[in-house]
């Protein structure tokens, strides 16, 4: 993982839509009607933020991310609203300002598996009775778009090199009352070569960005052979590529 490069916001926001759609499902599930105070864990390049920004627009909102560039997007999209690098695995909020809400959208897949459930109770504990922990992340890693990444990565001359990118699932906290569900998504894509666009915004990044340019061209060749045997050709010629996504709200 540490070979991974930085976000790209512009690769991301070529599915804007189809990305923040879940941000607004999350929210309309937050028992809520005026908090305060609310943070934006990994707010990417603040599509989350607008969504929180729009349902509440007098909360004083600030958005997190550990990518300079989202970050530097953040700022040029919402520029009345407080934006920060940081790192969830060790950021913590001033405890002078108690936080109602904490909103994070397709972010918690990217910390450690350790880190995760450890992270949301050491930003909850502080926080007041009915403070709000609200997060969605992706629960597709057996979706043939994920297993596919696994299977080439496991199959190539860069086996070695990718031993160690695999991502684990997402475990809810057991301590806190939480109401978790789970919804699938069906986006209708151009082509195959449309699920790799998607694909590289996110979930693919840790698997090419470790490889030369002359492997990453074979892997993606061999990527694509096995989505296209995976993901039949609608009738309208298109590609439906389903995507389970997994929702929590925790409330304190
Ligand atoms: C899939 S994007 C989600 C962006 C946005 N929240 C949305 O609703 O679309 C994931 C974001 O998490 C950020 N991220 C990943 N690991 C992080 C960490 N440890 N601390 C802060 N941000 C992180 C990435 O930089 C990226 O912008």
């Amino acid at each position: 993982m540490s070979q991974t490069k930085d976000w790209s916001a512009n690769q991301y926001l070529k599915f804007e839509n189809e990305r923040t759609q879940p941000a607004r499902d999350l929210l309309s599930h937050v028992p809520l009607t005026a908090p305060k105070r609310i943070i934006d864990l990994g707010c990417g390049p603040a599509n989350s933020t607008t969504v929180l920004a729009t349902a509440y627009p007098s909360a004083t909102i600030t958005g997190l991310d550990s990518s300079p560039d989202m970050i530097n997007r953040a700022k040029k999209v919402l520029p009345d609203r407080d934006f920060h690098v940081a790192d969830l695995s060790t950021y913590t909020p001033d405890p002078s300002k108690p936080v109602d809400l904490f909103f994070s959208n397709a972010v918690f897949q990217w910390l450690k598996a350790d880190d995760r459930i450890a992270v949301i109770k050491r930003l909850l504990e502080p926080q007041e009775k009915g403070a709000v922990f609200a997060l969605q992340v992706p629960h597709n890693l057996d979706e043939p778009s994920h297993a596919l990444m696994e299977e080439t990565a496991a199959n190539g001359p860069w086996a070695e090199k990718l031993s160690g990118v695999k991502r684990d699932g997402f475990q809810s906290p057991q301590e806190l009352q939480v109401h978790l569900f789970e919804t699938s998504y069906y986006h209708a894509l151009e082509s195959h070569e449309a699920v790799i666009e998607w694909v590289k915004g996110t979930g693919l990044r840790p698997y090419v960005d470790p490889l030369e340019d002359s492997e990453k061209e074979v892997f993606l060749k061999d990527y694509l052979r096995r989505l296209q045997g995976a993901y039949p050709v609608s009738v309208d010629g298109r590609v439906l590529l389903k995507y389970p996504r997994l929702f929590m709200v925790a409330v304190k």
